[in-house]
């Protein structure tokens, strides 16, 4: 199908200006004033809409066993609500078990997805240990279009590793062109606070937070730091909740080493005021690291703004309060950690930073796209209004309200993480590779049309 959007106001990284774009055969083949259409083409009207590159979450847990059970959102239900949400592109982690092949992880990865994903889709793999058999198995996955490696400084016994085997991971990246990810919190800390939670008999839901505080990641963010610096190798740190790790990587930066980092909705909208709701309530927002204090939110808006913080991903991973959050109404260790957002990122993003004039529409197509593209090996391809880049494309009305449901939500999930938020914009029809996969909150694409995308190595952003 081919597709001209006409009349509406483009917004990219850079730049804001009136112009028709032109998409055929699900690439942009134009960008310019009062394009007119070719026989057969699709016209979409964006008059007084923006039209922006579709959203690229680079933080993602779809069809992921965890915690004693399995994510709620699998690779159909949880793509088709980033689709409505304005995300044409996801990428998600692969978490091999202790000695599983790495390959062999990362197939049954693609078993998940193939047929199901409705957005193209990448993958990063965990690394949950470190040894000859991982070594080979990463330089095999980069050239499977896997680019980037996940350690857990957290969960320990369970997905952590220890600095050792997180040095050798950085320098087998390295060898290959890969970024390695890091899930900064201090896994020792947090066991020795849980146990001692425990024996003072404090296992309700809010009890969670208590045993992952603020000092427990910027330590680890600035351990991450030194480590990767000693390996002489660039890092990203995944889902950074607080303003004194976001102290660790301004530091890092400042010194020119290239430290990247992302944060999510949550911890930029919501707060630790969460967890004082009264009773299991609180398992909503349990989740590694969790909510914070509400100054944290205003730093993490200043790192946003000032360029410290590259990107927004969601790290959705959405559990049923109703026969999953449960497993821990007795016990705050047994609540499966996570909350679902693919869906909200760009809507609820718009509304508090855009809106609220925290930042500007352009940092807001940096930060949800452009920047988490690059980063990821998939620039130009994804997150650009560019010609040669895909199709993907969202319709934003900045004149639509609505307000964020579990009644109205996509994910598979029983609750919602910002139920009651208002929004103020949305995502009004989204474009994948030319065609159009959702209108006004339904998923209107075909079953299963989502494709793998083949990630280039690293190479950084600059800034
Ligand atoms: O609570 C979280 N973040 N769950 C997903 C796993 C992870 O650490 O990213
Ligand atoms: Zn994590
Ligand atoms: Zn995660």
């Amino acid at each position: 199908m081919n597709t001209l959007i006409r009349s509406g106001t483009v917004i990219t990284a850079k730049e804001t200006f009136r112009a028709d774009v032109r998409i055929r055969e699900g690439v942009i083949t134009d960008i310019g004033a009062s394009l007119e259409p070719d026989s057969g083409e699709e016209v979409l009207d964006a008059a007084g809409r923006y039209v922006m590159p579709g959203g690229v979450d680079v933080h993602t847990h779809l069809d992921m066993p965890f915690m004693g059970t399995v994510t709620s959102d699998d690779f159909e239900t949880g793509t088709r609500a980033a689709a409505v949400g304005g995300t044409t592109t996801v990428v998600d982690f692969v978490i091999p078990s202790h000695g599983q092949p790495l390959v062999e992880a990362l197939e049954a990865w693609h078993e998940k997805a193939r047929g199901k994903a409705v957005v193209d889709y990448g993958f990063h793999m965990a690394i949950v240990e470190f040894n000859d058999q991982v070594a080979a198995g990463m330089a095999d996955l980069v050239s499977r279009g896997v680019t980037s490696f996940k350690c857990f400084l957290a969960y320990k016994d369970a997905l952590m590793v220890e600095d050792l085997e997180f040095l050798a991971a950085l320098a087998a990246a390295r060898e290959h062109g890969a970024l390695v990810q890091v899930h900064a919190e201090n896994g020792d800390m947090l066991a020795w606070l849980t146990e001692r939670l425990r024996a003072e008999g404090h296992l309700e839901a809010r009890y969670h937070a208590a045993a992952h505080p603020a000092i427990a990641e910027e330590e680890a963010s600035g351990r991450a730091i030194a480590l990767a610096r000693v390996a002489g190798q660039p890092l990203y740190i995944v889902h950074l909740s607080c303003g004194g790790a976001l102290d660790q990587i301004r530091l890092a930066r400042a010194l020119g080493q290239p430290v990247y980092c992302e944060t999510c909705p949550q911890y930029l909208v919501l707060d630790d005021a969460l967890y004082r709701v009264g009773g299991f309530e609180a398992a909503r927002w349990v989740m590694s690291p969790p909510l914070r204090e509400a100054g944290d939110k205003e730093e993490l808006w200043a790192g946003l703004e000032d360029g410290s913080i590259q990107c927004v991903a969601t790290d959705h991973c959405s559990f049923n309060f109703e026969g999953q959050k449960d497993m821990g109404r007795e016990d705050f260790t047994k609540i499966p950690n996570g909350a679902p957002g693919v869906g909200d990122r760009m809507n609820v993003l718009w509304t508090a930073g855009v809106m609220a004039g925290r930042i500007s529409p352009n940092k807001f197509v940096e930060v949800t796209a452009t920047n988490p593209a690059r980063l990821f090996g998939m620039a130009p391809q994804k997150g650009s209004i560019t010609v040669g880049a895909d199709g993907d494309v969202v319709v934003f009305d900045p004149n639509r309200r609505g307000t964020v449901s579990v009644k109205t939500s996509k994910h598979r999930c029983d609750y919602s993480t910002f139920e009651g938020f208002a929004l103020e914009g949305m995502a009004e029809t989204v474009l994948s590779r030319g065609e159009i996969i959702a209108r006004d909150g339904d998923y209107v694409g075909r079953q299963g049309r989502g494709e793998y995308i083949m990630r280039a190595p690293f190479s950084p952003v600059g800034g």
